[in-house]
């Protein structure tokens, strides 16, 4: 399911992103995805409760020139159907640091090197409270 999109922001370098969400009771996953624009994903989010064959499962890639690239998948899986989280990303030209509601954290490598990005959109079963930038 397609979800909320925001095109023009200015999330920056040394900034921090952090985004509140519920995901449904009966979430089979959802995804939050940066992007430079509204074609490209630099860092696709994607917890998994049970969905493409994965169980409680964070799996993370980008999506580049119509195709998906490498995935990456997390050890940790800090979210429950029905509970709130809150996530906070904030990035170098190199690599991205997602920072989950358990003080956990993960890299994941900044694919096209950009120093803005300005697409933020969710997908699938997750209801977001709150995004800001600091
Ligand atoms: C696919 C899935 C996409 C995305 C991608 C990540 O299997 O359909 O939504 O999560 O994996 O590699």
């Amino acid at each position: 399911m397609k979800g909320m999109i925001v095109k023009n922001m200015s999330f920056k370098v040394g900034q921090t992103l952090t985004i509140v969400g519920t995901p449904k009771p009966d979430s089979t996953n959802f995804a939050v995805n940066l992007g430079p624009d509204e074609k490209d994903i630099t860092m696709h989010i994607n917890p998994r409760f049970d969905a493409h064959g994965d169980q409680n499962t964070i799996v993370c890639n980008s999506y580049q020139g119509g195709n998906w690239c490498e995935e990456q998948r997390e050890g940790g899986f800090p979210f429950r159907q029905g509970e709130e989280f809150k996530m906070t990303i904030s990035f170098t030209p190199s690599e991205f640091q997602v920072t989950w509601s358990d003080g956990s954290s993960m890299n994941f490598p900044n694919r096209i090197g950009a120093e803005k990005y300005s697409v933020v959109s969710f997908d699938g079963d997750v209801r977001i409270t709150s995004i800001e930038i600091k």
